[in-house]
């Protein structure tokens, strides 16, 4: 379990590039069982569940090189369809390769992956689309399998814009007989790479990155070569630490239209955003201002951002309320915040929380309880007056690789202890 040493008090300031999305890079490796053939993906991030995700493949018979953010994948031999219980409960996102196996070996047997730190976890909604293409599915108390001899295309319809359902009933359906149409699809951008992606290995996917997505089933599939979209969430943690220390900050390699939610939020607090093609420029405000956050759905303001805007909001100037609609638990931050300085208050079940900004945190020991509120704390300590611990790194190493160092090229005094 290692630790981040930080002395506070810096401003967070310069030119950084953003690596590839963890929430692109894994539903696009899941696609490579799909069928044989040769794949190079570029711009990976060098993050642990990318070595979670190799190895998953390398236990369905993959040969993996992975090599400065370049990976090549080629399949040795057929593969059992059963992913390790060991890495499924190292990373439940693990589930998203259920729909490729199922497409591709008519069988998959996978750890039912249980809660996590946001809270519940269900598998429902994957669940049912695939009942409904025709798979039969046994949920065991600790594994789920699902059997199809071959996966029937049919009109689906998603209770909630489910990321990952979206993405497991795309990678069932590329190879089912007939057309798949998933109405209240997630438009997420990692939707939309996933799609580009399925379509160079030969698929026919429409409509990715809208409310209603059209698979039409094809036979045959061929390796591809594919460059993995800038991290829209790594890019917008950046942002928030520069506008929490009165920093200026020019981003490189991003989508500024994948941005919108976030910049729209950050510049309603005060901050200055210009972009352009591929980079964005945040000048920070002399003291940022108070304002509410409801998260939701893309292109809604992304959950994933709430920690991170959370712990800026706790310096702003006024009265803030952020409502944390899509998990039920993404509030573990807020006690260590509080343990800064924060005037953090939670209502509810927790889900949602008032902010009294207060004029500066003060360093303390404090711990990750997950990937985002990791990366929040660490910002909070950066912009806090004093020395903090943030414990638990290896939650923040799942999503951001070695931040430590990013951060120290943008001026933050950081250290990293195992
Ligand atoms: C993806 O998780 C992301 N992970 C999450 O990022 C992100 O927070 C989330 O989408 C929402 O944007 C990856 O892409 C690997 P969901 P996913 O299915 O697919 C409920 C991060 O920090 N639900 O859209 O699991 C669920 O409980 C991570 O990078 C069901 O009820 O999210 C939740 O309340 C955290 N039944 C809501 O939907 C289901 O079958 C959103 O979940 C599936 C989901």
């Amino acid at each position: 379990m290692g630790k981040y040493i930080i002395r506070g008090g810096r401003r967070i300031s310069g030119t950084i590039t953003v690596d590839g999305a963890k929430n692109a890079v894994l539903p696009i490796l899941a696609a490579i069982p799909l069928c044989d053939g040769k794949f190079v993906v570029r711009n990976c991030p060098d993050i642990s569940d990318t070595h979670i995700t190799i190895e998953i493949l390398k236990s369905l018979c993959y040969e993996i090189n992975f090599d400065k953010k370049t990976l090549t994948a080629v399949r040795t031999k057929d593969s059992t369809g059963c992913v390790p219980d060991t890495l499924v409960d190292k990373m439940r996102s693990s589930i998203i390769f259920m729909g490729s196996l199922l497409a591709s070996g008519g069988f998959v047997e996978i750890g039912y992956p249980g809660g996590c730190e946001l809270g519940k976890r269900p598998i429902d909604i994957h669940l049912a689309a695939f009942r409904k293409m025709g798979a039969k599915i046994t949920e065991r108390e600790k594994t789920v399998i699902c059997e199809a001899k071959k996966l029937k295309g049919c009109d689906i319809t998603l209770d909630f814009p489910s990321v990952g359902a979206t993405e497991n009933i795309m990678l069932a359906a590329v190879r089912a007989e007939g057309t798949t149409t998933i109405k209240n699809a997630a438009r997420e951008p990692e939707i939309r790479d996933l799609a580009e992606f399925l379509n160079k290995m030969g698929a026919n996917v429409s409509g990715a990155g809208e409310s209603e997505i059209k698979i039409c089933g094809v036979k045959k599939l061929c390796g591809a070569e594919h460059t993995v979209l800038s991290d829209r969430i790594v890019a917008g943690t950046f942002l928030a630490a520069a506008a929490m220390t009165g920093g200026e900050i020019t981003l490189q390699n991003v989508i500024p239209s994948d941005l919108n939610p976030i910049c729209a939020s950050l510049a309603q607090s005060g901050c200055i955003i210009k972009g352009d093609a591929n980079s964005v420029t945040l000048h920070a405000p002399e003291r940022l201002s108070a304002i509410d956050i409801i998260t939701e759905p893309h292109p809604g303001f992304p959950t994933d951002m709430q920690a991170q805007m959370c712990a800026m909001l706790s310096v702003a100037d006024g009265f803030s309320v952020i409502d944390e609609r899509i998990f039920s638990a993404r509030n573990k931050h807020i006690p260590e915040l509080i343990k800064m300085g924060a005037d953090i208050k939670m209502w509810g079940n927790g889900t949602v929380s008032t902010i009294r900004g207060v004029d500066s945190l003060h360093g303390a020991e404090v711990s990750a309880r997950d990937l985002r509120g990791g990366a929040a704390l660490i910002m909070a300590a950066i912009a806090a007056k004093g020395e903090s611990i943030v414990k638990n790194s290896e939650y923040v190493e799942r999503g951001y690789s070695k931040i430590e160092e990013m951060f120290r090229s943008l001026g933050a005094d950081i250290d990293y202890q195992q």
